[in-house]
């Protein structure tokens, strides 16, 4: 812990393999890190980051490597140092270093791997990001073999492989649990330096910068790309080139990773003056309740989406008792009045993703026979699923405006004159709130791994006075 950060010892990686080899019932498993994604020449690439599947078995990002895990051990195919490294990279480890730092059975050379492999039927695979790497694996495996987040899983070798990775991913063991709250820790000292930032920053940049400044120190890099705006209704506003106005929100999705690759992902929403306004406060309250309501329900045992329609309901009931909306509690929910202020899903699995095994598309989120709903809103509801020890979630409830929501008759239609417009209108300084913390599911109450990072409003003009 040199540097602050927890690390896995290789023989939590080494029980990872085990435990995912025992599943696999004789077959193997051939899991790709992903190749570098050059930008213009090969030397000048984007910044490579493993695949989730190879970080959770290996704990090592080595662009271009495969590990097989198979019943009798498994084996990380690399490339081997080159002299040529000495000018550009500085020295790399041998094989046999390599075999050592990762207590990991066999290292081979990565030139070996087809020689090795050729004419095995038992490998499975998952689909990379990349499709030099999905080439490769198809080649490799005798079979199509497609890149990207939800590719289609067609041979059922790769389908029981999936099934097998969900299981031993969906519940943290404990080094996984240190990994997140390291990265949830260190996210939420970025964001009160970020609240910090905002009273003198003229632009959205600007506290961005702040916010992602107390990541680098950390050596962290972000878990997906900032979202830093004073238009929280734009769900995924990622520019940052917006003024910072008094009376102003300013809503931040920040989240970084730790050294090993695990997510953190923290919405705070404040405001540029360091003041909310009385009915900036009215509106944050009821998010803040919705969150907490929902928190409270991850729990053993509990359905995700029990969480979800809790939070639902209590931003109903908060606008009821605003006057915004009219009428009993469960019908302006049956009218989908939830949806039109709160359009997306409650949170989403975390882990070495911050939308943790969506590259398996629903297969992670959804327990068997749950699907997605039709409706507006809940069906961007990303997990379905009974909770249980050991999993990590977010918990992410909003409020907004979105003009073309208040503008679609099909979706306020149903609430009439239970929607007063009036009302609404004295709550013009609000656009989007939402307030989300990484909550992980233990055998007691729930632990809020995020809970350091300030969240009452009074907390929060505190600190920002
Ligand atoms: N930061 C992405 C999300 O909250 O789901
Ligand atoms: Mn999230
Ligand atoms: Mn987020």
């Amino acid at each position: 812990m040199a540097d602050g950060f927890p690390r896995t010892e290789s023989e939590s990686f080494a029980n990872r393999r085990k435990a995912l080899a025992a599943l696999l019932e004789g077959r193997a498993a051939l899991l790709a890190a992903g190749a570098p994604s050059p930008r213009n020449y090969p030397a000048n690439a984007y910044p490579f980051r493993a695949s989730s599947h190879f970080l959770y078995l290996v704990g090592r990002a080595i662009p271009g490597a495969f590990v097989l895990v198979e019943a009798g051990g498994s084996t990380l195919f690399a490339e081997p140092p080159d002299r040529d490294d000495a000018i550009w990279h500085g020295p790399r480890p041998s094989l046999d270093e390599l075999r050592a730092q990762l207590g990991i059975e066999r290292v081979e050379p990565l030139a070996d791997l087809e020689a090795r492999l050729r004419g095995r039927a038992d490998l499975a695979t998952l689909p990379p990001q990349d499709h030099h790497t999905a080439r490769t694996l198809a080649e490799l495996c005798g079979r199509t073999v497609l890149a990207g987040s939800g590719a289609k899983l067609t041979d059922e070798r790769d389908v029981a492989l999936a099934e097998a990775m969900i299981a031993i991913r969906l519940a943290h063991d404990e080094a996984a649990k240190a990994q997140l709250r390291a990265a949830a820790q260190a996210s939420a000292v970025a964001h009160v330096a970020g609240m910090r930032a905002t009273k003198h920053a003229k632009g959205e940049a600007e506290v961005c910068a702040a916010i992602t400044a107390e990541l680098r120190r950390r050596g962290m890099d972000d878990a997906y790309g900032p979202i830093v705006t004073v238009h929280g209704e734009i769900l995924h506003a990622h520019g940052h080139e917006g003024a910072l106005t008094p009376g102003d929100l300013l809503l931040c999705d920040v989240g970084g990773e730790s050294h090993e690759g695990w997510a953190s992902d923290i919405t705070r929403t404040w405001p540029v003056t360091g003041r909310f306004s009385a009915t900036q406060r009215a509106i944050y309250d009821v998010v803040l309740d919705a969150n907490r309501r929902a928190i409270d329900k991850v729990r053993p045992g509990v359905s995700y989406r029990d969480a979800h329609e809790t939070a639902k309901r209590a931003i109903v009931e908060g606008l009821v008792s605003l006057g915004i909306l009219r009428g009993d509690v469960d019908g302006l929910l049956e009218r989908g009045a939830a949806n039109v202020f709160f359009p997306h899903g409650v949170g989403h699995l975390l882990g070495l993703d911050v939308h943790d095994m969506e590259d398996l598309g629903d297969r992670a989120g959804y327990a068997p026979g749950r699907t997605r709903s039709a409706r507006f809103g809940d069906r961007y509801l990303r997990l379905d699923r009974d909770l249980v020890p050991g999993m990590a979630v977010t918990i992410e409830p909003g409020f907004y405006q979105v003009p073309g929501i208040l503008a679609d008759e099909a979706l306020v239609g149903p609430l009439g004159a239970d929607l007063d417009r009036g009302i609404l209108a004295k709550y013009a300084d609000v656009r989007g709130i939402r307030i989300e913390d990484d909550v992980l599911c233990t055998n007691g109450d729930p632990e809020v791994m995020t809970a350091s990072c300030p969240k009452r409003a009074e907390e929060i003009e505190a600190l920002m006075a």
